[in-house]
């Protein structure tokens, strides 16, 4: 399995997302202001990747924590600095309370041990995530059939969690049982996580996958090529609607129009039972470079008005199901996804 994110000796290791597929660098980050700065410029990207990200920076910070020190307020700084990386994806919030919650029933011990205490448990929630996809793969796999074409956009990848993948999971899990699928990968402008990175990992797997760019999904649906859409997410509300990548609601809708299943792949961490629905998800807007340039070159009149938001909410309406790892709910969302809360 793909090397995501690893902890080595007081150091997390990285995969280098910027560079792919053209150089495979690792990444060293040795505390927890370079973990954030790798989140924030995507040298770690996908929702359930960087909630595993931050808990190792919340361990990283940990360990410079010295006995004569306000361990409180030192703890604050560190949890301060990775919150404001990126704000769509739920997984982050959700490691951050899981690593205070942790912080705050260990202060007590001796600083050793705290040290000790905080990188177990980044390594837990690390190690859980893998599982937890396994969990999403073994249950989605039942909706993909043999045969079949799946339509997917971004990376759902191994790269996008701490291995397997979620919306690629449930294509490896299908794959492996020996399903012949192939995956229609959508290039995912302005960044390119599909070309780059769906594309590579896919391949190094020998899953079979046709590159597309974002406006030929329609095209394809239209004439039968299509058989099912499945995406990751970055945050679901209560009610099913879905954050994630820019350009899946236009997905979804043309997925409606033409009668096909659209399914979400997410870990349970990724809901947010706080939220009613999709309108109060917090949209992250980036830097505009990213929509002006594609490989270093600007393509545009430099001066140019540019909107960047990096992504957008697919309603509840247009879900056919929700696969997690505790496995599949389907709409009334409010109610099914309910019934998955510990
Ligand atoms: O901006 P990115 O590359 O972090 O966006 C990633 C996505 O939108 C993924 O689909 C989502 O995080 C789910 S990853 C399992």
């Amino acid at each position: 399995m793909l090397p995501t994110i690893t902890w080595d000796n007081d150091r997390v290791i990285l995969i280098d997302q910027r560079l792919l597929p053209a150089e495979e660098v690792y990444l060293e980050c040795l505390d927890h202001i370079q973990v954030a700065e790798a989140i924030e410029q995507m040298a770690i990207r996908g929702a359930p990747a960087i909630g595993v990200a931050a808990a190792y920076g919340v361990a990283l910070g940990v360990q410079k924590m010295e006995e004569s020190g306000d361990w409180d307020g030192e703890f604050d700084r560190i949890l301060t600095r990775l919150e404001n990386t990126r704000p769509t994806a739920r997984n982050l919030f959700w490691a951050l309370e899981r690593m205070k919650q942790t912080f705050d029933n260990h202060k007590h011990l001796a600083l050793l041990q705290l040290k000790e205490t905080m990188i177990q448990k980044a390594i837990s929630i690390d190690k859980e995530d893998v599982d937890t996809n396994k969990k999403i793969g073994y249950w989605g796999r039942e909706l993909i059939q043999d045969g079949q074409n799946i339509l997917t956009h971004c990376n759902a990848g191994a790269l996008a969690t701490a291995g397997y993948g979620t919306a690629l999971g449930v294509i490896r899990a299908a794959f492996e049982q020996g399903k012949k699928i192939r995956v229609f990968a959508d290039e995912t402008r302005p960044l390119l996580q599909g070309a780059r990175l769906t594309c590579w990992e896919l391949n190094k797997d020998d899953v079979p996958v046709v590159l597309i760019t974002d406006n030929m999904a329609g095209h394809l649906m239209k004439k039968g090529q299509i058989s099912a859409v499945i995406t990751g997410a970055d945050r679901i509300a209560q009610n099913g609607d879905t954050a994630n990548k820019i350009g899946t609601y236009s997905v979804a809708v043309l997925a409606k129009e033409h009668g096909l299943p659209f399914y979400v792949a997410a870990p349970l961490n990724t809901i947010d039972f706080s939220l009613t629905d999709g309108d109060a998800i917090p949209i992250e807007e980036r830097n505009q470079e990213e929509v002006k340039q594609l490989a270093g070159q600007c393509i545009t009149v430099p001066d140019i008005e540019i909107h960047n938001p990096a992504f957008d909410v697919t309603p509840a309406k247009y879900i056919t199901a929700i696969i997690t790892e505790k496995g599949i709910a389907k709409p009334p969302f409010e109610l099914n996804l309910a019934s998955f809360k510990d």
